[in-house]
C-alpha cells in the first residue's frame, strides 16, 4: 500500500528498507526512477543489495548503512521519503533531523507500525499538511498510510486529531478495524492515565466518545 501511493518519483528514499522488497517494488514499478534504502543495521541492508543484484538493477539504488537519513548528502533530486513499518517517534525524529525535506517540500509517505498518534502530533504541530491517509488490514493487525508534505502551517491538535487524524474519511472493513484498534489504545491510555494520576485529560474521553460515533457511523 505504501509504495502505491509513490507516483512519479525520481529519487525515492526508503528508510528501514529491512530486506528490499519495498524499494525493488518502487523502481520495477516504473514509480521511482531509482531509490535511496538506508538502514540502521548491517544484515537487513546487506539483504536489499544481494535482491538488487539477483535483479540486475544495482545500478537503480544507493544503500545506506545508516540512522534514518543521516548521511545524504545529494537530496536535491529527492522526491519521495517513504518509512514503512518504524514507530511513529522514530519516524518524527527522522524526519526532524532531515532538514531537506522541509526545504524541498519532499512528499512523505509514511506507515507507522505503531504509535500512529506521535506522527500526526508531530506533522499537525512541525508545519507539515497530512494529505491523505489510507487504512490498511494485514494478518488481523490495522494500519494507516499517512502521506504528508511541508507547507509551515502549524496546527493545533487534540486526542482525535492525533489518534485518528484523517483516517476517519476511510472507508470499508480495514478502516473499521483501524478504528477499533485505536478505539482499544485510546482505552488504555484513559485507564493508565487514571490509575497513574487519578484523572483523563477531556480531550482523550471526547476522542473516545468521537471514535465509537465514528464506528457507528462506518
Ligand atoms: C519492520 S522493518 C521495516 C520493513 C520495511 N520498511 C517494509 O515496509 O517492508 C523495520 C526496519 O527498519 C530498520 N530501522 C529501525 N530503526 C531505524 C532507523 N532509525 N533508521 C533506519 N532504519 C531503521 C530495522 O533495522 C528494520 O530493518
Amino acid at each position: 500500500m505504501a509504495a502505491s501511493l509513490v507516483c512519479n518519483g525520481r529519487t525515492v528514499c526508503d528508510v528501514g528498507c529491512d530486506h528490499g522488497k519495498l524499494s525493488l517494488y518502487l523502481v520495477k514499478s516504473g514509480r521511482a526512477q531509482r531509490v535511496i534504502a538506508t538502514d540502521i543495521n548491517r544484515m537487513p541492508l546487506q539483504k536489499a543489495i544481494d535482491l538488487f543484484a539477483e535483479h540486475g538493477i544495482s545500478d537503480k539504488a544507493e544503500f545506506y548503512l545508516t540512522d534514518g537519513l543521516q548521511n545524504i548528502t545529494e537530496t536535491a533530486d529527492i522526491t519521495h521519503v517513504v518509512i514503512a513499518g518504524l514507530g511513529g517517534d522514530t519516524m518524527a525524529q527522522i524526519i526532524e533531523n532531515a532538514p531537506f525535506i522541509r526545504e524541498n517540500q519532499v512528499q512523505l509517505v509514511l506507515l507507522p507500525a505503531q504509535s500512529g498518534d506521535k506522527i500526526r502530533q508531530y506533522l499537525y504541530t512541525s508545519g507539515f499538511d497530512i494529505t491523505s491517509e489510507h487504512t490498511v488490514g494485514e494478518n488481523k493487525k490495522f494500519y494507516s498510510v499517512i502521506t504528508a508534505v511541508y507547507s509551515g502551517n502549524v496546527k493545533e491538535c487534540d486526542a482525535y486529531d492525533c489518534y485518528i487524524g484523517k483516517s476517519e474519511n476511510c472507508e470499508g472493513a480495514d478502516a473499521k478495524g483501524y478504528f477499533e484498534m485505536v478505539l482499544t489504545r485510546l482505552g488504555k491510555k484513559a485507564k493508565g492515565l487514571m490509575i497513574d494520576t487519578g484523572s483523563c485529560p477531556q480531550d482523550i474521553l471526547d476522542a473516545i466518545e468521537k471514535t465509537k460515533e465514528l464506528i457507528a457511523k462506518k
